[in-house]
């Protein structure tokens, strides 16, 4: 069994968007097992724009208590149980669980954590993804309150991110029109070369509502936001008669140094009857399974294509977490330990 654990700590509070300089990388010893605990291996870990939140020493939320400096990142892997004292967890199976960034991981198993099945259907790093958190919330999100019905506008933010790739193609297996936003020319052609949405706006357009127009000239029926802030004011202004709004993640405010302002045109909701939804999709932990069947089925029938922003080992943490800021993923961010 491994006695030395190399982790990634978090060595300053970041200021902003995270900078490498935010992580460090430490050894330690790894403790011998006690009764009721399990040790894993982490294989991959999870990269999620939305754990910049607790990185604050006040996350002003009540999800997760803020991550003490000096200790190891809080964040999501795919992990393999190298040895059990726990009545309910088996050596060799694979578990998708809330622990830190490391190597290794004790722990008395009392943390979030999901099973894989016994012979997993798909490559492991897709339960961080498309079958995990990420692709999850595009399902969840767009079957359960996005209620899309064909020939609606889909419009998505984030579009080329983990949620964003497969909500678009989510929405148009449900016979929607699908539009998706991301940063630059290029990214943009890629929405629409690699992950079928029909039309993409460039969210760094000098005019980003005769932008959001020409791709949306039927206005839009479902917004599927994981970014808030200024563009979701924007994409307000284009909603139509009973649109639904679904706040999924608000990725542009996590770094932002001050609060950003709120929408100034909620009034749209009112005289377009519509509706904003957030939701948080670990809640639904005990439907993982129905929603993994269904979107590894769109997965073998060749529907849904899943591309990844895939990093190897411990020291490009960091870094792969910084590139979610700085919109350098296509796909869902993973490393590979
Ligand atoms: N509700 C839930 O249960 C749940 C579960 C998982 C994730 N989420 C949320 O879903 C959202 C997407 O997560 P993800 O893992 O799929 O991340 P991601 O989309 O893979 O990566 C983040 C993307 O956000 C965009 N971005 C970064 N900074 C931005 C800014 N200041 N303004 C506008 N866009 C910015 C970048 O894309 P471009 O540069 O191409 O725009 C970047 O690639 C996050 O808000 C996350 O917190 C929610």
């Amino acid at each position: 069994m491994p006695d030395i654990n190399r982790a990634v700590v978090l060595a300053a509070r970041p200021q902003g968007a995270p900078v490498e300089s935010d992580f460090r990388i430490e050894q330690r010893p790894i403790a011998k097992i006690a009764q009721g605990q399990i040790l894993c291996r982490n294989l991959f870990v999870s990269l999620d724009a939305g754990f910049r939140n607790w990185m604050d020493e006040d996350s002003g939320d009540n999800v997760l208590p803020a991550m003490p400096l000096g200790e190891p990142v809080m964040g999501l892997t795919l992990s393999q149980v190298l040895d059990s004292r726990h009545p309910e967890y088996r050596e060799g199976e694979y578990l998708m669980a809330r622990f830190a960034w490391e190597e290794y991981t004790l722990t008395d198993a009392g943390d979030f954590i999901s099973r894989l099945p016994a012979e997993p259907r798909a490559p492991l790093s897709h339960y961080l993804g498309v079958l995990g958190d990420t692709g999850l919330s595009a399902y969840f999100g767009l079957t359960d309150h996005g209620r899309v019905q064909p020939g609606e506008t889909v419009l998505v933010s984030a579009a080329a991110g983990a949620v964003g790739s497969i909500a678009g193609q989510i929405a148009r297996i449900y016979g929607a029109r699908a539009v998706g936003i991301a940063s630059g020319a290029d990214k943009c052609a890629q929405l629409i070369d690699v992950l079928g949405y029909d039309a993409a706006v460039d969210r760094t357009a000098a005019d980003i509502d005769a932008a959001l127009q020409r791709a949306c000239p039927d206005g839009v029926d479902v917004y599927f936001d994981n970014v808030g802030g200024p563009l979701l004011e924007h994409v307000l202004d284009q909603i139509n008669e009973d649109a639904r709004i679904l706040l999924c993640g608000a990725v542009a405010s996590y770094s932002a140094t001050e609060p950003l302002p709120g929408p100034r045109n909620l009034f749209q909701l009112t005289t377009k009857h519509a509706s904003m939804h957030g939701f948080m999709t670990h809640l639904q932990l005990a439907r993982y399974d129905e929603a993994r069947a269904v979107l590894g089925g769109w997965i073998d029938e060749g529907r849904i294509n899943v591309p990844e922003h895939r990093l190897d080992g411990i020291d490009n943490v960091g870094r792969a977490f910084c590139d979610l800021f700085r919109g350098a993923n296509f796909g869902k961010s993973v490393v590979a330990l």
